[in-house]
């Protein structure tokens, strides 16, 4: 059992340090924000995330899990001292670590002994050895305390967060020294009973893991998703989910991240790829395959919003139903969300929106109150000329077409994820649309 102090509860941080508790650790979750650690001390979760809260509830409970606002006490009690706090994306796309360096400083007065500096957030190559100088800046004069700091990128997806936190592909751990590597990796003891590979390497290659491997699966997306606009150029019969499952059967290409959509959001892919192509370039080394997954990623957006109102005709007096405004399922985050765009431009056009979503729909009224708001699909749906599925709930996929048809104003369904069969759907006597699968 080790101790341990995690600051930021955000997704990353949170999830990090429940999941820690549960293998059995001592940890403390740190964040400056009153009304956060009040929120997490009555167990009431910051974000939706599917068993996070009774994951943190179990673990408070049996003693491992706490929080406090105090991060100089956190960090003297501790033995390993875990960066979790907000990287975001800077105006020219570079990441802003001032959070980072910030909480470097503060760290740095309280460490004693010797006491290991894990960077969890997503931060580009050269900044665990910045932020190494910077502690060694800001240490008490005389000190004796001795650290290292070692990156440990964190590969979970919102929505399954815990689960692929326990059940990860790989545990990544980056550091100059053998004792610190080892240290860490002793953390994730219960990962390595299961066999889960891990990689140990150096801190600058452990960083850019991270961005290769995000980048990697945007690659996929933008990838099926530029194939999608080929399909449906050669002609109403081709079909980019045949084309795509047996491309991803060939194991070297694998079928996982190759469904087309309407783009990829959320908080991860876009800022990891805009700092990606911002930090090579500073490198110099540009990664231009980058720009061009971007560039596709925004035109699929259009292209698929475009979808919406090619069946529309004439925009005014006209109901769109839009199913989905999180970037995906079983999360209410909206951060880069397709949802939130189609709901944003629906409205500049002058077009009436009718939305709804399963859990995202407080956050979303506070960032786009001229969207109609709707307690189910049905409702949504009632006296629409089109229904939009922007993102693949499972309940989305078992909705009652039948009934649809018979309260729509217009029987048209633009299906951004290709969940439903386009014979069935269209037998039924809707127009329907897809991406990469003809109009026919
Ligand atoms: C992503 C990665 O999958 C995680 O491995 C990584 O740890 C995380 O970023 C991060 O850097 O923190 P996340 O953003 O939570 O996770 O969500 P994903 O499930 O990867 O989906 C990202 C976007 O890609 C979504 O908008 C989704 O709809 C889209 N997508 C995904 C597609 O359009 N097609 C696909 O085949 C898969």
């Amino acid at each position: 059992m080790s101790k341990i102090c995690v600051i930021g509860t955000g997704y990353v941080g949170l999830v990090t340090g429940a999941c820690f508790a549960d293998f059995g650790h001592q940890v403390t979750c740190v964040d400056s924000n009153p009304e956060r650690l009040d929120q997490l001390r009555r167990l009431h979760m910051p974000f939706y995330e599917p068993g996070m809260e009774e994951l943190v509830a179990k673990n408070v409970r049996q003693g491992r899990l706490s929080f406090t606002g105090d991060l100089g006490r956190a960090v003297r009690e501790t033995d390993f001292v875990f960066i979790a706090v907000g990287t975001p994306q800077g105006r020219s796309g570079a990441t802003d670590l001032g959070f980072v360096f910030t909480v470097a400083k503060q760290i740095a007065p309280h460490l004693t002994g010797y006491k290991v500096i894990v960077q969890k957030s997503t931060v580009p190559p050269g900044t665990g050895r910045k932020l190494a100088e910077l502690v060694r800046q800001h240490l008490k004069r005389g000190s004796k305390a001795r650290f290292d700091v070692v990156s440990n990128p964190e590969f979970l997806r919102e929505g399954a967060a815990v689960d692929t936190f326990m059940h990860t592909d790989r545990i990544v751990i980056g550091a100059d020294s053998q004792k610190a590597l080892k240290a860490v990796a002793g953390l994730y003891r219960p990962l390595y009973l299961i066999e889960t590979p891990m990689v140990l390497t150096n801190l600058e290659t452990s960083e850019l893991i991270k961005y290769a491997a995000n980048n990697a699966l945007a690659t996929k997306i933008s990838f099926i998703n530029e194939m999608s606009r080929v399909c449906e150029a050669i002609g109403p019969h081709v079909d980019v989910n045949v084309v795509a499952k047996a491309v991803g059967l060939d194991k070297r290409i694998g079928s996982k991240f190759l469904h087309a959509g309407p783009g990829f959001g959320g908080s991860c892919f876009p800022k990891d790829c805009a700092s990606l192509l911002h930090f090579s370039k500073q490198f110099g080394a540009p990664t231009p395959l980058t720009g061009a997954v971007m560039k596709v990623n925004r035109d699929q957006r259009r292209f698929v919003y475009d979808k919406i109102l090619a069946g529309l005709g004439s925009p005014r007096g006209k109901t769109v139903a839009l199913l989905g405004l999180a970037f995906k399922p079983n999360t209410d985050d909206l951060r880069e969300s397709v949802g939130m765009d189609f709901g944003r431009w629906l409205l500049r056009a002058g077009i009436k929106v009718k939305a709804y979503d399963p859990i995202a729909m407080p956050g979303a009224q506070q960032e786009l109150p001229g969207l109609t708001y709707c307690p189910d699909a049905y409702t949504a749906a009632r006296g629409a000329d089109v229904l939009v599925v922007v993102t693949e709930w499972n309940q989305f996929r078992e909705l009652d077409l039948g009934k649809l048809k018979r309260i729509m104003r217009r029987p048209a369904i633009v299906d951004c994820r290709n969940i439903y069969d386009p014979r069935t759907v269209r037998e039924i006597g809707f127009r329907y649309q897809g991406v990469g699968r003809g109009e026919a």
